[in-house]
């Protein structure tokens, strides 16, 4: 690994992606593509019964490369209560904006809709559906035939490590096992972007830690487009390709950071020297830009 210091550049506004490539170059080249998610400006605010009005997002600019293969895990990076949720309510549809654009493979984001597939960190699963029923319930609301929906389901549930578990109703679960069945149910859909709310917030440390190299070992195997919200340092550089720092609230992008990527899937990759450089410059950006609140440093 290089040992060159991390770009760490003012992302508002962000700079457009590098000048484009000389057209030969450009048609088989990735960065010829659109970004695969652009928020150009977001403005959001709440409105209380009284009218008072709480500014939550402001100027929020970003994209996300179209990564055909490979795809893209952006984390945000933010203290609480900043505003990060919102701009993910934004992204699924779920809450209107005040002024700006989200753009999906540059067409706008019009409420929610199948393309985008999100995770909570409260287990979301339907209590009186089976592990395998509750993947398949995104395919039966598309009207799939019954084979299809149960091989598509069954593949999945194997690939979450929930094989032995497909019969089994959510109460017979952990909360690992749980956020695994969330994954697998968004996944069923294939959804162009994976919207992932502090989805292990409520798991212990070594669960966690199981869900994310799971996150690396199904997620990034696809296409798929992630955008995974935590407030934990090492979740962010051991999961991300890009982390974006948002400031308190109203969120806005403080920094955009590209991160390294780590071959190892092993715990010990946490302890590395360069892992450790990476985490210690974030801290470091955290501190200059005086983010603050229960951002963690944890395993
Ligand atoms: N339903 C709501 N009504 C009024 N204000 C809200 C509502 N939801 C969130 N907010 C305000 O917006 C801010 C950002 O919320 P949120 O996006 O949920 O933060 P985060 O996910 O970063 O913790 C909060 O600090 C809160 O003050
Ligand atoms: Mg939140």
């Amino acid at each position: 690994m290089p040992d060159a210091p991390l770009p760490a550049v003012p992302a508002a506004p962000v700079a457009p992606d590098v000048a484009a490539p000389p057209a030969a170059v450009a048609a088989s080249s990735p960065s010829a593509l659109p970004p695969k998610l652009q928020i150009d400006n977001l403005f959001m605010s709440y409105t209380d019964r009284r009218g008072k009005t709480v500014q939550a997002v402001e100027d929020v600019s970003l994209s996300l490369a179209n990564k055909p293969g490979t795809g893209e895990l952006a984390v945000f990076l933010g203290p609480s209560g900043c505003g990060k949720s919102t701009i993910l309510k934004a992204v699924a549809g779920l809450l209107p904006v005040d002024s700006g654009s989200v753009l999906l493979d540059g067409q706008p984001v019009q409420g929610t809709g199948r393309d985008r597939g999100m995770v909570f960190q409260s287990y979301t699963s339907f209590a009186w559906r089976t592990v395998q029923a509750n993947v398949e319930y995104g395919l039966e609301l598309q009207g799939l035939p019954k084979a299809e929906r149960s091989k598509r389901s069954l593949e999945l549930i194997n690939q979450v490590g929930l094989k032995d578990f497909a019969q089994a109703y959510p109460k017979q679960l952990s909360g690992g096992m749980k956020q695994r069945v969330a994954i697998a149910r968004t996944l069923a859909n294939q959804p162009k972007v994976i919207l992932m709310d502090e989805p292990f917030g409520a798991l212990d440390p070594q669960t966690r830690w199981g869900m994310q190299t799971l996150i690396l070992d199904v997620l990034r195997k696809q296409d798929n487009t992630v955008l995974f919200v935590t407030h934990d340092v090492a979740e962010a550089v051991y999961l991300a390709d890009v982390i974006f720092i948002l400031s308190h609230r109203p969120a806005k992008v403080l920094r955009r950071i590209d991160v390294p990527y780590f071959q190892s899937r092993d715990i010990a990759v946490k302890q590395s020297a360069e892992f450790k450089r990476v985490e210690n410059e974030i801290l470091d950006q955290l501190h200059t830009l005086h983010v603050q609140g229960n951002i963690r440093v944890g395993l």
